[in-house]
This record gives C-alpha cells, structure tokens and sequence, in this order.
C-alpha cells in the first residue's frame, strides 16, 4: 500500500512541477513515506531523518532549501511530536491526508523563511480518492486500492489506529481506475487493501456489490489477464469469494492469507476471531475450488504468553498448510495496542530463537515448491530485462522470478512458459509461446 500511496503522491505533486529524483542530494522537496507496523521500521524513519540533515544543510548554505515531510503511519502516530524531535522536519501528513501535500507544499514555498511547520493528520471527510489523479504508471502489473482501514483490532496491530476505519472504494470508481491502468498497458492488477476482502462497495446500478462481484466484473474489462488481491483477513472469506477462484480463470492461483499463529490460545488473545481448525477448514475449500491454489501468509513469533507448546503448533501448521512463501516477525510491542501492556511478555532471545526456527522451516517447504515447479508449464508475466543479453525476466502466478531467454519483445506481455530449472530462489524457464509482435511494451 505504502508503494501505491507514494506513486499517487508522485501523482498529485507533478503539476507542480515536481519530478523524482534518485537522490536526496540536491533534492528541493523529501517526502517520507513511512511505516509504523513494527518499531524497526518506525524507527528507520529516525535514522534517515538523521542522513538527511547533511544534504537540507547544503541546500540551506547554498541560498537554497529543501523541504521534508513525513507522510505514513509514523506521521499520524507521531504528528507534532516528529518535529520537536526533528526541527528539519517541514510537513507531517498521515495516509489520509497525502492528497493535501500540494497545498502544504505551496504555502511554505510562499512563506519561505518563516520556518513554517504544517502537520495535518486528520481523518478528512472528503474523499482523499475523488481528489487524486488518475494513476500515470504505464508497466504491465499495477496497483490498484479499493479498501483501506481496518476495523478487526487485532490486539497487537496500529493499523485500525494509523490507518482508520474501513473504507471501501465505489465500484464505479474502481472500474475506472481499473479501465485506465488497462488501456495504459497493465496486464495484470493487484487490487489492495488492509482487508481487501472487506470490501463491499456502491454499485453503479445502485446497488450494492459483493467483493466475489466486484472480482467477476474486473475479470471480464477486456485485456485484463490477471488479477491478485491482498492482504485477506480469513474471516472475511465467503462462499462466494471462494466460488469466485473456482469460475474466474484470471484469478491468480495464489493467495496471501495470513494466520499469524497456529495456537488457538495465541489467536484468541490476538483476536483474530477464528480458531486454526476453522482456517484449515477454509484452506480446504480454497483447494477443493481451485487445486492448484498455493498460499502465503504472515506470522508473528512471541506474542504475550506463547508458550513452547503454543509455538510449536503454528511451526506444524505451516507445515500442514505447506506455504510457499511467508512473512514471518517477531512480535513488537506497539504503543497504544493493548498487546504492548499485556503480561507475560516473550523474551528477545527467545523470540528470535523462534524466529530462526521457524523461518527454516518454512524455507524447506518454500524450496520444496520451487523443486516442484521444475517441468510445469506456467504463464509468466514479463517485467525486466535480465543481466545477460537476450534474458528477460518475468514474474509466475506463484510470485516466483523466472529467467527466460526471450527477445525483449516479450516484455510487458504474458508467455507461457516451461520451467526447466532452479535458481537460488528463482526459476529457470524457456519459452513455448512466441511473444507477440505487435504488442511491443
Ligand atoms: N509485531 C510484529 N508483527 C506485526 N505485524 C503487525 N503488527 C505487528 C507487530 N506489532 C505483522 C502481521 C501482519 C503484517 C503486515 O505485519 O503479521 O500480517
Ligand atoms: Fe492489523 Fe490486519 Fe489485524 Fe487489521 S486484520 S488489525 S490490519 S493485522
């Protein structure tokens, strides 16, 4: 999401005239976009404030400036306390107020030399989405938000508190976006959300729309191939969201559907509001509509309480469910969750033991897919060139990167592909379709 949000602030900041750069050196205006999820990354946003004072100071000597603002997670959890603890900051925005940055941008250009300090983390009534431009990136996979917020408390998270209440894109809208990001070359969408299967939204009959609906109308804009969506909350998975993975064929067979811990007792005082039976039991009727469905999940390693026993049940249930590829954390204690006061907190050490054990774990199950892969055929989305001459490289229903020798016509398009062999954590493939002329990316 974060990826997407800065792309829209590239966006909403070019009829100012504003370009991206490579660099901060040099630079006339830094944007932040930042991340609170866990203290490692808010963090982060501390050192490389640090790294940018060098490069502010120069422009400042050189009758210059630079103005830097701090837009995420951290700029709504932080605010005004960002600038007591770093006075080069400029601007301070949260993820719901970014479509305002011209305007903030614009005044302290005005007021230059004033010092001036704008923070706007406000939840606004408008719709941040009607104020934002149409998206002008151009490659064959893009984003696409639909849903933001989030409305599940999980005791752990700040989402619900940085990013605000569910909300829910019109349909309308979505098509639109949809029908742009087509006609500008994408061949694929990943349509986003911090519960994307929350979604349920205005229908342009009138109507309501279910997100199974929505994912059925998206499927049929002519000159879409593919269609992913994440993040999933496995609550919100109905029969009909399944149903949709059995009849849409543009429906990648890979889904990200995160269970966090394996250990009921670890769910419940997580409140994710489902037992790891009753996720097993919605794994099943994923695989029972489309077989060769693959998923991947987050986990997070010592919470409050777990215990050995607690640990080792989410270590089997990865195991059972055979992720091909995870995200795995130690549990972070987040200011004003109501897991940061909880007793019996884990120990470092032994959360980072849990850690180990269980990334190496899901490694072998990862690896053992990827050994699997080795003589199917697979439709591969081709995204960059490769290193060697005549290589390009793509992208598999799975996530995995392919190395294929292609002429470069084929990127921006989707071949298919033999795989015939392994790399680190990649694949080998050779080409059966001819990629099409015509439709040179
Ligand atoms: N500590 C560790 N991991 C966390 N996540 C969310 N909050 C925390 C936290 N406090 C992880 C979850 C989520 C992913 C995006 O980040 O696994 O699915
Ligand atoms: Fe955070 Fe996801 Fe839980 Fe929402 S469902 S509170 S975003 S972990």
């Amino acid at each position: 999401m974060n990826v997407y949000d800065t792309a829209r602030m590239r966006d909403i900041l070019a009829p100012l005239g504003y370009v991206s750069v490579d660099t901060p050196d040099g630079a006339d205006l830094v944007v932040l976009n930042t991340c609170h999820i866990r203290e490692k990354a808010a963090e982060k946003v501390f050192s490389d404030l640090g790294r940018l004072r060098p490069y502010k100071q120069a422009k400042v000597d050189a009758g210059d400036g630079m103005i830097i603002a701090v837009a995420g997670c951290v700029g709504q959890a932080e605010g005004d306390h960002l600038r007591q603890r770093m006075p080069i900051v400029d601007i301070v925005l949260g993820p719901q107020t970014y479509h305002r940055l011209p305007e903030m941008v614009t005044k302290i250009l005005r007021e230059s030399g004033q010092n001036l300090f704008l923070s706007d983390t406000d939840f606004p009534v408008e719709d941040k989405f009607d104020q934002l431009p149409m998206p002008t990136e151009d490659g064959p996979s893009a984003f696409l938000a639909i849903q933001e917020g989030c409305d599940r408390f999980c005791t752990y998270c700040v989402v619900p508190y940085t990013r605000g209440a569910e909300y829910a894109r019109p349909a309308l809208d979505v098509l639109k976006e949809a029908r742009h990001l087509i006609a500008n070359g994408a061949r694929e969408l990943t349509l986003l959300g911090q519960n994307v299967n929350a979604w349920a939204g205005a229908a342009p009959d009138g109507g309501d729309w279910t997100f199974a609906r929505l994912l059925r109308e998206l499927a049929d804009l002519p000159g879409l191939d593919q269609l992913r969506y994440t993040t999933s909350h496995p609550k919100d998975v109905s029969d009909d969201l399944i149903a949709a993975h059995r009849d849409i064929p543009a429906l990648v067979p890979f889904l990200h559907l995160p269970i966090q811990a394996g250990s009921d007792r670890t769910l419940k005082a997580m409140n994710r509001g489902h037992t790891a039976d009753e996720y097993m039991r919605t794994v099943d009727k994923f695989m029972a509509a489309r077989p060769d469905l693959k998923l991947s999940s987050d986990f997070i390693v010592g919470f409050p309480g777990e215990s050995d026993a607690d640990f080792q049940a989410t270590v089997d249930l990865a195991k059972d469910v055979g992720f091909i590829q995870t995200f795995s954390f130690k549990y972070s204690p987040r200011p004003g969750t109501p897991a940061a006061t909880m007793p019996h907190q884990v120990d470092e050490a032994v959360k980072s033991e849990r850690l180990t054990h269980l990334q190496e774990s899901l490694m072998a199950t990862q690896q053992a897919f990827n050994a699997d892969c080795v003589g199917m055929e697979m439709p591969i989305l081709f995204e960059r060139p490769g290193r060697f001459d005549g290589q390009v490289v793509g992208r598999s229903p799975y996530m995995q990167p392919v190395f294929v020798e292609a002429p470069a016509t084929a990127l921006g398009q989707i071949l298919r592909v033999k795989v015939i062999g392994l790399g680190g954590n990649s694949l080998h493939g050779a080409l059966i379709d001819a990629p099409n002329q015509q439709d040179v990316a």
